[in-house]
């Protein structure tokens, strides 16, 4: 089982070098490769998804992908990003689940991850002006529906669509699909909420939630404001899945440069996403569990700065990799 590693910029090589350690300790034969990809990327080659890259993660069984971007090339014209955008494009990456768990909370975010904003037409006209359009294809918004009523079914059958039905035509589209959808699945409930009061729900009360499905742009706002009731960015997780091909698993959170270098950002969501990698990219449920109960464990025993504790992103491994051993016997 082949997995590509792209680290990317700032924190990123730091959580990503805790979730290697942890995969190296599970009984697991992978075969783990490193890439340059984003600020690497652009520095080794020009290009922040490299061609031999790109080429290595459309071989693999799954991508593991830290984070992208930096002060460095903010105002520049090739930027880290642009690559985080290409690869999903690349490998077909539609379906982004960022799950969402606390105590009293149990909701998955469905971001629709191809189409809107991120990938309409942009650009300039002589007045000066710049733009960015939002577009949606019915099939684009028909699979993501249909990724958000099949795991309502194996949870509490219930979807919310965050939109901004009143304003915006694609939302008005996404309706009528979603609505077209949900007549196949007569055992989910299908709500919508206009997604600046469901960022206040969110807040208030995150719990109401089940699966809440949502386009491009307000799925990137919503993730980062359900993170809060987890504990904060730091702790949430994503995978990126596609048809068939393989999915990219990424933790919700950027690239820090805040706190890049000082060996004190949370691995935490790293690691679920590597997790995630396990379970949904490689189908070992059994080892995604028990990496999850050791990210559970040093939450608890082992905390970081965000967190209010005061240990490193290293002691967080270093705690995760101890319950790994103590308990990889039973999924080996
Ligand atoms: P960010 O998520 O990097 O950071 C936001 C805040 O959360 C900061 O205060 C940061 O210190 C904190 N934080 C984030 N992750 C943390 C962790 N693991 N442990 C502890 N604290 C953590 O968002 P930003 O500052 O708005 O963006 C920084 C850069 O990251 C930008 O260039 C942006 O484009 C990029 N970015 C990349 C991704 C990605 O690669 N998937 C996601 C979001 C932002
Ligand atoms: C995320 C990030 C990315 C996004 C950026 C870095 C392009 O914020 O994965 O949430 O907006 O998709
Ligand atoms: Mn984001």
């Amino acid at each position: 089982m082949k997995v590509v590693c792209l680290s990317g910029d700032g924190i990123g090589p730091e959580v990503m070098r805790q979730a290697l350690r942890a995969l190296e300790t599970l009984p697991l034969a992978l075969e783990l490769e490193e890439r340059p990809f984003g600020g690497p990327g652009i520095r080794e080659t020009g290009d922040p998804l490299p061609p031999a890259t790109l080429e290595a993660c459309r071989g693999a069984d799954a991508v593991l992908l830290a984070a992208v971007g930096s002060p460095e090339f903010e105002r520049a014209a090739v930027r880290p990003e642009q690559g985080l955008l290409r690869i999903r494009r690349e490998l077909g990456v539609f379906a982004n689940l960022r799950p969402v768990r606390a105590p009293g909370v149990d909701l998955i975010i469905v971001r629709e991850l191809s189409g809107g904003l991120y990938y309409g037409l942009k650009g300039r006209r002589d007045d000066g002006t710049a733009f960015d359009t939002c577009e949606y294809h019915p099939l684009q918004i028909e699979r993501i529906a249909r990724t958000a009523f099949e795991l309502a079914l194996g949870r509490r059958r219930e979807v919310t669509v965050a939109d901004k039905y009143g304003v915006l035509e694609t939302s008005r589209l996404w309706r009528e699909v979603a609505d077209e959808v949900a007549t196949g699945y007569p055992n989910v409930k299908l709500e919508y909420m206009l997604v600046d009061n469901a960022a206040m729900q969110l807040v208030r009360d995150p719990g109401r939630f089940d699966v809440l499905l949502t386009e491009n742009t307000f799925g990137d706002i919503l993730s980062d404001v359900a993170a809060v009731a987890t504990g904060g960015v730091g702790l949430a997780p994503s995978a990126s899945l596609s048809a068939d091909g393989p999915g990219i698993f990424e933790p919700v959170h950027g690239s820090a440069p805040d706190i890049a270098g000082q060996g004190i950002a949370n691995p935490a969501g790293m690691l679920r996403s590597a997790a995630l990698l396990l379970g949904h990219g490689l189908g070992r449920a059994a080892e995604a569990g028990l990496l999850n109960e050791a990210v559970d464990d040093a939450l608890r025993s082992t905390p970081t700065a965000d967190l209010g504790g005061t240990a490193t992103t290293a002691d967080f491994g270093d705690a995760v990799v101890a319950f790994l051993r103590a308990n990889a016997v039973q999924v080996s």
